[in-house]
Protein backbone atom coordinates (compact mmCIF):
# COMPACT_ATOMS: atom_id res chain seq x y z
CA UNK A 1 0.00 0.00 0.00
CA UNK A 2 1.11 3.55 -0.62
CA UNK A 3 0.78 6.70 1.43
CA UNK A 4 1.75 10.47 -0.25
CA UNK A 5 3.47 12.44 2.36
CA UNK A 6 2.87 16.27 1.02
CA UNK A 7 6.15 18.06 1.95
CA UNK A 8 6.55 20.44 -0.99
CA UNK A 9 5.18 23.80 1.05
CA UNK A 10 7.74 26.80 1.28
CA UNK A 11 6.55 26.96 5.22
CA UNK A 12 6.00 30.59 5.13
CA UNK A 13 4.30 31.01 8.38
CA UNK A 14 7.40 29.17 10.12
CA UNK A 15 10.24 31.60 8.30
CA UNK A 16 13.25 32.49 9.04
CA UNK A 17 13.50 28.67 9.66
CA UNK A 18 12.05 27.92 6.56
CA UNK A 19 14.52 30.15 4.69
CA UNK A 20 17.37 27.78 5.43
CA UNK A 21 15.46 23.73 5.99
CA UNK A 22 12.79 21.76 4.58
CA UNK A 23 9.95 22.66 6.90
CA UNK A 24 9.50 18.55 7.23
CA UNK A 25 13.11 18.66 8.59
CA UNK A 26 12.55 20.99 11.31
CA UNK A 27 13.49 19.48 14.40
CA UNK A 28 10.68 18.09 17.04
CA UNK A 29 12.00 16.63 19.88
CA UNK A 30 15.69 16.96 18.10
CA UNK A 31 13.70 14.24 15.22
CA UNK A 32 12.65 15.88 11.73
CA UNK A 33 9.04 16.30 11.86
CA UNK A 34 8.21 13.91 9.02
CA UNK A 35 9.93 11.55 10.93
CA UNK A 36 7.51 11.41 13.93
CA UNK A 37 4.70 10.60 10.94
CA UNK A 38 6.64 7.76 8.91
CA UNK A 39 6.48 6.37 12.22
CA UNK A 40 2.89 6.48 12.66
CA UNK A 41 2.07 5.08 9.19
CA UNK A 42 0.70 1.01 8.90
CA UNK A 43 2.75 -2.18 8.61
CA UNK A 44 1.00 -2.46 5.17
CA UNK A 45 2.09 0.74 3.82
CA UNK A 46 5.58 -0.39 2.29
CA UNK A 47 5.80 2.60 -0.19
CA UNK A 48 6.04 6.09 0.65
CA UNK A 49 5.97 8.68 -1.98
CA UNK A 50 7.38 12.02 -0.86
CA UNK A 51 5.77 14.93 -2.85
CA UNK A 52 8.35 17.50 -2.63
CA UNK A 53 9.41 20.63 -4.61
CA UNK A 54 11.30 23.49 -2.10
CA UNK A 55 14.49 22.29 -0.43
CA UNK A 56 13.98 18.68 -2.18
CA UNK A 57 17.74 17.47 -2.50
CA UNK A 58 17.70 18.18 2.22
CA UNK A 59 14.55 16.33 1.97
CA UNK A 60 16.38 13.38 -0.31
CA UNK A 61 19.78 13.59 1.89
CA UNK A 62 17.96 12.69 5.21
CA UNK A 63 16.00 9.70 3.46
CA UNK A 64 19.15 8.60 1.62
CA UNK A 65 20.84 8.31 5.31
CA UNK A 66 17.92 6.97 7.26
CA UNK A 67 16.11 3.96 6.79
CA UNK A 68 12.54 3.47 8.04
CA UNK A 69 12.02 -0.06 6.57
CA UNK A 70 9.85 1.10 3.15
CA UNK A 71 10.69 2.08 0.23
CA UNK A 72 10.72 5.55 0.04
CA UNK A 73 10.24 7.94 -3.33
CA UNK A 74 11.34 10.91 -3.61
CA UNK A 75 8.19 12.83 -6.15
CA UNK A 76 9.49 16.39 -7.20
CA UNK A 77 6.94 18.35 -8.57
CA UNK A 78 8.24 20.94 -11.35
CA UNK A 79 6.92 23.32 -9.55
CA UNK A 80 4.50 23.49 -6.21
CA UNK A 81 1.39 22.14 -7.38
CA UNK A 82 -0.84 22.17 -4.81
CA UNK A 83 -2.38 19.35 -2.14
CA UNK A 84 -4.40 18.22 -5.60
CA UNK A 85 -1.48 18.46 -8.11
CA UNK A 86 0.67 16.34 -6.21
CA UNK A 87 -1.33 13.80 -5.50
CA UNK A 88 -2.13 13.48 -9.05
CA UNK A 89 1.21 13.82 -10.19
CA UNK A 90 2.21 10.90 -8.10
CA UNK A 91 -0.62 8.88 -9.80
CA UNK A 92 1.89 6.35 -11.48
CA UNK A 93 3.16 5.08 -8.42
CA UNK A 94 -0.66 3.93 -6.76
CA UNK A 95 -1.67 0.22 -6.94
CA UNK A 96 -4.89 0.04 -4.96
CA UNK A 97 -6.13 2.67 -2.05
CA UNK A 98 -3.94 5.27 -0.69
CA UNK A 99 -2.99 7.75 2.34
CA UNK A 100 -1.93 11.18 1.74
CA UNK A 101 -1.17 12.97 4.79
CA UNK A 102 0.33 16.74 5.37
CA UNK A 103 3.95 16.55 6.35
CA UNK A 104 2.85 18.97 9.07
CA UNK A 105 0.83 17.17 11.41
CA UNK A 106 1.90 15.73 14.80
CA UNK A 107 -1.25 13.71 16.14
CA UNK A 108 -2.26 10.79 17.53
CA UNK A 109 -4.62 9.36 14.89
CA UNK A 110 -4.32 5.52 14.55
CA UNK A 111 -3.86 5.06 10.57
CA UNK A 112 -4.16 1.59 10.86
CA UNK A 113 -7.83 2.04 12.27
CA UNK A 114 -8.91 4.41 9.96
CA UNK A 115 -8.15 2.05 7.31
CA UNK A 116 -10.24 -0.34 9.16
CA UNK A 117 -13.17 2.46 9.20
CA UNK A 118 -12.55 3.16 5.42
CA UNK A 119 -12.98 -0.21 4.08
CA UNK A 120 -16.24 -1.12 6.50
CA UNK A 121 -17.83 2.11 4.86
CA UNK A 122 -16.92 1.20 1.46
CA UNK A 123 -15.80 4.99 1.69
CA UNK A 124 -13.99 6.18 -1.69
CA UNK A 125 -12.74 9.05 0.69
CA UNK A 126 -12.23 9.20 4.16
CA UNK A 127 -10.72 12.07 6.08
CA UNK A 128 -9.45 12.17 9.31
CA UNK A 129 -11.60 14.90 11.67
CA UNK A 130 -10.26 16.67 14.61
CA UNK A 131 -12.75 18.66 17.22
CA UNK A 132 -12.42 21.95 17.63
CA UNK A 133 -13.44 25.32 19.99
CA UNK A 134 -13.06 28.33 17.87
CA UNK A 135 -15.22 26.94 14.73
CA UNK A 136 -15.43 30.08 13.10
CA UNK A 137 -11.58 30.01 12.34
CA UNK A 138 -11.63 26.65 10.23
CA UNK A 139 -13.32 24.54 7.32
CA UNK A 140 -15.92 22.53 9.19
CA UNK A 141 -17.90 19.35 8.03
CA UNK A 142 -21.60 18.64 7.94
CA UNK A 143 -21.51 15.29 9.26
CA UNK A 144 -24.58 12.35 9.49
CA UNK A 145 -24.75 10.03 12.39
CA UNK A 146 -22.92 7.08 9.94
CA UNK A 147 -20.31 9.28 9.19
CA UNK A 148 -21.29 10.52 5.91
CA UNK A 149 -19.55 14.21 5.06
CA UNK A 150 -22.20 15.81 3.38
CA UNK A 151 -20.57 19.58 2.93
CA UNK A 152 -17.94 21.68 4.35
CA UNK A 153 -18.75 24.95 5.78
CA UNK A 154 -15.74 27.64 5.74
CA UNK A 155 -15.89 29.94 8.85
CA UNK A 156 -19.24 29.27 9.96
CA UNK A 157 -20.15 31.60 13.29
CA UNK A 158 -20.42 28.85 15.85
CA UNK A 159 -24.34 29.30 16.15
CA UNK A 160 -24.39 28.47 12.69
CA UNK A 161 -21.88 25.71 12.48
CA UNK A 162 -23.16 22.25 11.42
CA UNK A 163 -20.07 20.33 13.71
CA UNK A 164 -17.22 21.53 15.80
CA UNK A 165 -15.26 19.19 13.31
CA UNK A 166 -12.75 19.93 11.52
CA UNK A 167 -10.34 18.03 8.69
CA UNK A 168 -7.33 16.47 9.99
CA UNK A 169 -4.76 16.55 7.01
CA UNK A 170 -5.22 12.77 6.82
CA UNK A 171 -6.96 11.19 3.75
CA UNK A 172 -7.64 7.95 2.73
CA UNK A 173 -8.10 7.88 -0.92
CA UNK A 174 -9.60 5.27 -3.46
CA UNK A 175 -7.57 5.27 -6.99
CA UNK A 176 -10.99 6.63 -9.01
CA UNK A 177 -10.09 10.08 -7.18
CA UNK A 178 -7.41 10.44 -9.17
CA UNK A 179 -9.94 11.19 -12.11
CA UNK A 180 -11.06 13.68 -10.60
CA UNK A 181 -7.75 16.00 -10.46
CA UNK A 182 -6.34 17.24 -13.96
CA UNK A 183 -2.66 16.88 -14.57
CA UNK A 184 -0.04 19.49 -14.27
CA UNK A 185 -2.35 21.67 -12.93
CA UNK A 186 -2.05 23.81 -9.26
CA UNK A 187 -5.28 22.25 -8.02
CA UNK A 188 -6.57 21.79 -4.13
CA UNK A 189 -7.19 18.97 -3.14
CA UNK A 190 -9.85 20.15 0.01
CA UNK A 191 -11.40 23.33 -2.32
CA UNK A 192 -11.79 21.53 -5.61
CA UNK A 193 -11.94 18.03 -5.47
CA UNK A 194 -13.44 16.76 -1.97
CA UNK A 195 -16.40 18.98 -2.71
CA UNK A 196 -16.82 17.19 -6.63
CA UNK A 197 -16.55 13.84 -4.80
CA UNK A 198 -19.12 14.10 -1.99
CA UNK A 199 -21.76 14.99 -4.75
CA UNK A 200 -20.92 12.58 -7.70
CA UNK A 201 -20.38 9.97 -4.98
CA UNK A 202 -22.01 10.26 -1.38
CA UNK A 203 -19.47 7.90 0.00
CA UNK A 204 -17.43 10.52 1.32
CA UNK A 205 -16.62 9.68 4.99
CA UNK A 206 -14.94 10.98 8.21
CA UNK A 207 -13.13 9.59 11.05
CA UNK A 208 -12.94 11.12 14.35
CA UNK A 209 -10.65 10.22 16.76
CA UNK A 210 -9.23 11.56 20.11
CA UNK A 211 -5.90 12.22 21.92
CA UNK A 212 -4.15 15.55 20.64
CA UNK A 213 -3.95 16.95 17.13
CA UNK A 214 -1.23 19.87 16.04
CA UNK A 215 -0.83 21.47 12.90
CA UNK A 216 2.97 22.72 13.24
CA UNK A 217 2.69 25.91 10.50
CA UNK A 218 3.20 28.86 12.82
CA UNK A 219 6.26 29.47 15.20
CA UNK A 220 3.99 29.69 18.15
CA UNK A 221 2.57 25.86 17.59
CA UNK A 222 5.85 24.62 17.11
CA UNK A 223 7.10 25.60 20.08
CA UNK A 224 3.69 24.29 21.91
CA UNK A 225 3.71 20.54 20.01
CA UNK A 226 7.16 20.44 21.77
CA UNK A 227 5.62 21.09 25.00
CA UNK A 228 3.25 18.62 24.31
CA UNK A 229 5.56 16.01 23.40
CA UNK A 230 7.62 16.71 26.56
CA UNK A 231 4.67 16.55 29.01
CA UNK A 232 3.31 13.01 27.45
CA UNK A 233 6.92 11.40 27.73
CA UNK A 234 7.22 12.72 31.54
CA UNK A 235 10.16 15.25 30.45
CA UNK A 236 11.22 18.62 31.44
CA UNK A 237 13.40 19.13 28.55
CA UNK A 238 15.27 17.17 25.75
CA UNK A 239 19.36 17.58 25.31
CA UNK A 240 21.23 16.39 21.88
CA UNK A 241 24.62 14.84 21.95
CA UNK A 242 27.71 16.89 23.45
CA UNK A 243 25.82 19.63 24.88
CA UNK A 244 27.42 21.66 27.52
CA UNK A 245 24.86 22.73 29.84
CA UNK A 246 25.38 24.97 32.97
CA UNK A 247 22.36 27.10 32.98
CA UNK A 248 18.42 25.87 33.51
CA UNK A 249 16.02 24.63 31.02
CA UNK A 250 12.75 24.01 31.41
CA UNK A 251 10.16 22.54 28.78
CA UNK A 252 12.78 23.11 25.62
CA UNK A 253 14.31 20.98 23.62
CA UNK A 254 17.96 21.33 22.53
CA UNK A 255 19.90 20.05 19.55
CA UNK A 256 23.09 18.71 19.69
CA UNK A 257 26.79 20.43 20.22
CA UNK A 258 24.78 23.52 22.21
CA UNK A 259 26.27 25.20 25.02
CA UNK A 260 24.05 27.13 27.78
CA UNK A 261 26.46 29.15 29.81
CA UNK A 262 25.65 29.60 33.99
CA UNK A 263 22.39 31.20 35.31
CA UNK A 264 20.60 31.45 32.15
CA UNK A 265 17.10 30.27 31.73
CA UNK A 266 15.77 28.62 29.11
CA UNK A 267 11.62 28.09 29.28
CA UNK A 268 9.48 26.82 26.41
CA UNK A 269 12.16 27.16 23.92
CA UNK A 270 13.64 25.28 21.07
CA UNK A 271 17.09 25.17 20.30
CA UNK A 272 18.63 23.86 16.95
CA UNK A 273 22.35 21.89 16.35
CA UNK A 274 25.37 24.33 17.32
CA UNK A 275 24.00 26.81 19.42
CA UNK A 276 26.29 29.18 22.14
CA UNK A 277 24.15 30.69 24.73
CA UNK A 278 26.21 32.84 27.09
CA UNK A 279 25.59 33.70 30.56
CA UNK A 280 22.77 35.12 32.44
CA UNK A 281 20.46 34.96 29.23
CA UNK A 282 16.58 34.32 29.62
CA UNK A 283 15.36 32.65 26.67
CA UNK A 284 11.40 32.49 26.61
CA UNK A 285 9.22 31.34 24.44
CA UNK A 286 11.69 31.34 21.47
CA UNK A 287 13.07 29.32 18.21
CA UNK A 288 17.10 29.70 18.23
CA UNK A 289 18.73 28.49 14.44
CA UNK A 290 21.69 26.58 14.10
CA UNK A 291 25.40 28.23 14.47
CA UNK A 292 23.81 31.24 16.61
CA UNK A 293 25.34 33.05 19.38
CA UNK A 294 23.61 34.50 22.43
CA UNK A 295 25.41 37.25 24.07
CA UNK A 296 25.60 37.23 28.06
CA UNK A 297 22.85 38.88 29.98
CA UNK A 298 20.73 39.36 26.76
CA UNK A 299 16.64 38.50 27.54
CA UNK A 300 14.74 37.26 24.61
CA UNK A 301 10.78 36.71 25.19
CA UNK A 302 8.86 35.41 21.72
CA UNK A 303 11.81 34.92 19.58
CA UNK A 304 12.70 33.43 15.95
CA UNK A 305 16.23 33.62 15.38
CA UNK A 306 17.52 32.47 12.05
CA UNK A 307 20.70 30.23 11.53
CA UNK A 308 24.08 31.92 11.87
CA UNK A 309 22.69 34.65 13.26
CA UNK A 310 24.31 36.56 16.63
CA UNK A 311 22.50 38.43 19.38
CA UNK A 312 24.86 40.94 21.09
CA UNK A 313 25.35 40.86 25.09
CA UNK A 314 22.67 42.82 26.87
CA UNK A 315 19.84 42.97 24.09
CA UNK A 316 16.41 42.72 24.81
CA UNK A 317 14.02 41.17 22.02
CA UNK A 318 10.23 40.43 22.28
CA UNK A 319 8.20 38.85 19.98
CA UNK A 320 10.73 39.49 17.32
CA UNK A 321 12.34 37.60 14.19
CA UNK A 322 15.73 37.98 13.68
CA UNK A 323 17.07 37.07 10.33
CA UNK A 324 19.93 39.58 8.48
CA UNK A 325 20.53 37.88 5.66
CA UNK A 326 19.20 37.54 2.05
CA UNK A 327 16.00 35.74 1.57
CA UNK A 328 16.44 32.54 -1.24
CA UNK A 329 15.70 33.01 -4.44
CA UNK A 330 12.41 31.80 -5.45
CA UNK A 331 10.98 31.97 -1.92
CA UNK A 332 7.63 33.50 -1.60
CA UNK A 333 6.78 36.98 -0.20
CA UNK A 334 3.51 35.83 1.11
CA UNK A 335 2.07 33.05 2.27
CA UNK A 336 0.68 30.74 -0.83
CA UNK A 337 0.22 26.65 1.44
CA UNK A 338 -2.90 25.26 1.69
CA UNK A 339 -3.91 25.97 5.36
CA UNK A 340 -5.61 23.02 6.53
CA UNK A 341 -8.91 23.90 8.17
CA UNK A 342 -8.16 27.85 7.37
P1 LIG B 1 2.74 28.00 4.82
O1 LIG B 1 3.43 28.65 3.67
O2 LIG B 1 3.26 28.51 6.12
O3 LIG B 1 1.26 28.01 4.74
O4 LIG B 1 3.19 26.45 4.89
P2 LIG B 1 3.16 25.29 3.79
O5 LIG B 1 3.80 25.75 2.54
O6 LIG B 1 3.74 24.08 4.42
O7 LIG B 1 1.63 25.12 3.52
P3 LIG B 1 0.57 24.34 4.40
O8 LIG B 1 0.95 24.34 5.83
O9 LIG B 1 -0.72 24.89 4.07
O10 LIG B 1 0.72 22.90 3.77
C1 LIG B 1 0.29 21.74 4.39
C2 LIG B 1 1.16 20.59 3.91
O11 LIG B 1 1.01 20.45 2.49
C3 LIG B 1 2.62 20.80 4.19
O12 LIG B 1 3.18 19.56 4.58
C4 LIG B 1 3.17 21.27 2.86
O13 LIG B 1 4.52 20.88 2.65
C5 LIG B 1 2.26 20.58 1.87
N1 LIG B 1 2.07 21.36 0.64
C6 LIG B 1 1.48 22.57 0.52
N2 LIG B 1 1.46 22.96 -0.76
C7 LIG B 1 2.06 21.96 -1.47
C8 LIG B 1 2.34 21.76 -2.85
O14 LIG B 1 2.06 22.58 -3.71
N3 LIG B 1 2.96 20.59 -3.20
C9 LIG B 1 3.31 19.65 -2.29
N4 LIG B 1 3.91 18.55 -2.70
N5 LIG B 1 3.06 19.81 -0.96
C10 LIG B 1 2.44 20.95 -0.57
Amino acid sequence: MEAIILAGGFGTRLRPFTFTKAKSLLPILNEPMISHLIKTLPKKVDTVILAVNYRREQIEDYFFKHDFGKTILVNEEPEPLGTGGAVKFADRYIKGAFFVLNADIICSLNLTEMLRFHKKKKAIVTISLWPVENVSEFGVVDIKKDGTITKFVEKPKAEDAPSDLINAGAYLLEPQVLNYIESGNLVSMEKQIFPQIIQNTGRFFGYKFKGYWCDVGRISSYINVQSLLLEKQKKTFVTGEQCSIKGKLYHSCVGNMVRIGKTTTIESSVLFDNVNVGENVLLDHCVIGEHVEIGDGSILRNVAVGDNERIDKHANLDNSVVWNQPIPEGYPSKQIGNVIGE
